[in-house]
């Protein structure tokens, strides 16, 4: 029986690619091997959305060549959004690589490496499925067998044109999932023990019922082009599977954050308090030239109106520094925004020049110096913002869903710290003293005892305590173990 491995770069839509393909490839009748050494067919699911991450496809297939040579009929494979931007150029530029799929077209992988065992020259498959959009659910997950945490795909592509991004040519234009099927998978995984799911979409707040079938949310005006029927949709989950402890959401546009949205969070429980909405500047100038179709003033108003809505949420957010043009001065109102909003969680990146785009017609004029020290700026005043408000969070109650155990490297010698998982508003907490107790899946109560860089101290309170299972050895590890989905290059976005 053939063996594959995948390896995954880049953002959660891929990660959830990739589980995607494991299926796939189990359901054609190949197991997963330990590793890239004991696997026939070893697929890259590829980023592009920076050059660097690009760059590592390149310097991985070119390891890659050595690894071929070294077992008779291995096949290599290059899956995401590279495969989609170079399609047929990649076969003929790196000579390792034997089929290149597209996101769109990961049904078809079996039947490439089929054709490819049986003879077939390397194949490039890169078509949109846009008249009949295809969105892939894993297979079931047996009952209580689940992870804690799933993502759930309600929309692909992104009819946005942001001048400095890529994704709109390697992922096409939206399509959107029919709600019947959202909430039909968000139910079989809850009844399977999943916690929290989180809704994936490039923009996933612009999500329209293709069937048409969800009433007009409250708030929702017909007459705002920005509005969507996304409150809609969080409102038929929230009512339809009421065993969902946390609904979370990746990534909004700010544009689409709107009376409906505001409100949906207000009044439904199962929204954690915490939004990621990427913001990328805070200096209109740049704004208008990276086409983001909102203003500083806007995007500070809504999320002022959001954290009024819900108090005590908290926002985290994506920027961009040295965008074309970018200033002293503009990147002077980026880092005053970033106080401003007090973002509590931040992914900063080096403006980074892609193939078609339309900021390619701006010369990429911040030198990489300059780029590199308005980052470090950038995180330092997030890292200050972030210190201060977990140090602020020590002594009080806060909800954790745990979701695994944390590595033998990790906090494991920090005070015995087993446990670990997320706050309702996404901050990581680190459980001590819980060793003899299976917590995987439960939202536990704990009392915060000391704030670490990046993360929570934490200890279950009494009447956690008294309510936990004692956990019986192999059981709790299996569960746990079956999250573990190899991703080797995290971009964070
Ligand atoms: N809407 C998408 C955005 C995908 S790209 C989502 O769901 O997250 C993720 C982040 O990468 C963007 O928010 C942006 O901050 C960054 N990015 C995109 N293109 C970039 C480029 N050309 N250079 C540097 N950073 C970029
Ligand atoms: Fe779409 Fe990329 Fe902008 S995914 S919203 S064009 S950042």
């Amino acid at each position: 029986m053939p063996r594959y491995s995948i390896t995954t770069f880049g953002c959660q839509m891929n990660v959830h690619d990739s589980e995607r393909m494991h299926d796939v490839l189990r359901r054609a009748g190949y197991t997963e091997a330990g590793g890239p050494d004991e696997a026939d067919v070893l697929v890259l699911n590829t980023c592009s959305v920076r050059e660097k991450a690009e760059q590592k496809l390149r310097s991985e297939v070119g390891r890659l060549a050595r690894w071929k040579r070294e077992g008779e009929g291995r096949v290599v494979v290059v899956a995401g959004c590279v495969a989609q931007q170079e399609g047929e150029r990649l076969l003929k530029q790196l000579r390792t690589i034997d089929v290149v799929v597209g996101p769109d077209n990961i049904p078809e992988l079996p039947g490439l490496l089929g054709d490819l065992a049986l003879g077939g020259l390397p194949v490039a498959r890169t078509v949109f499925d846009l008249d009949a959009p295809r969105f892939l659910v894993a297979s079931p997950p047996p009952a209580s067998r689940a992870a804690p945490t799933a993502f759930v795909t309600i929309m692909k592509g992104c009819d946005e044109r942001c001048s400095f991004c890529i994704v709109p040519h390697t992922r096409g234009p939206e399509r959107y999932r029919p709600s019947d099927e959202i909430v039909a998978e968000i139910a079989a995984l809850v009844a399977a023990g999943t916690r929290e799911v989180t809704l994936l979409g490039q923009t996933v707040n612009s999500y329209r019922d293709p069937l048409g079938a969800l009433p007009r949310a409250p708030g929702a005006s017909a007459d705002d082009p920005d509005e969507s029927e996304f409150a809609a949709l969080l409102r038929r989950v929230a009512a339809d599977v009421p065993g969902l402890a946390r609904l979370r959401y990746t990534s909004p546009h700010p544009r689409h954050l709107t009376p409906s949205l505001l409100l949906a969070h207000a009044e439904l429980a199962v929204l954690p308090r915490h939004v990621h909405l990427p913001v990328q500047s805070g200096s209109d100038r740049v704004l208008r030239r990276m086409i983001r179709r909102y203003t500083r003033a806007e995007y500070v108003a809504r999320t002022r109106a959001l954290v009024e809505a819900v108090p005590g949420l908290t926002l985290s957010t994506d920027i961009i520094v040295g965008f074309p043009g970018e200033t002293e001065d503009d990147f002077a109102a980026t880092l005053s925004l970033v106080r401003e909003v007090g973002f509590k969680g931040l992914f900063g990146f080096k403006y980074s020049r892609r193939p078609h785009t339309p900021a390619l017609k701006l010369p990429d004029d911040v030198p990489e110096g300059v780029k590199g020290e308005r980052l470090a700026r950038l995180f330092e005043e997030s890292e200050a913002l972030l210190a201060a408000h977990l140090s602020g969070l020590v002594g009080t109650t806060q909800e954790v869903l745990v979701e695994g155990r944390d590595k033998e490297r990790g906090h494991g010698g920090q005070g015995g710290a087993l446990w670990s998982g997320r706050t309702g508003r996404h901050e990581i907490a680190h459980i001590e003293g819980a060793a003899e107790l299976d917590l995987l899946g439960e939202v536990v109560e704990v009392s915060i005892a000391r704030a670490n860089k990046h993360s929570l101290q934490a200890e279950l309170t009494e009447a956690a305590r008294a309510a936990a299972r004692p956990r019986q050895r192999g059981a709790a590890e299996a569960r746990a173990a079956r999250r573990s989905l190899p991703v080797v290059a995290a971009e964070g976005g």
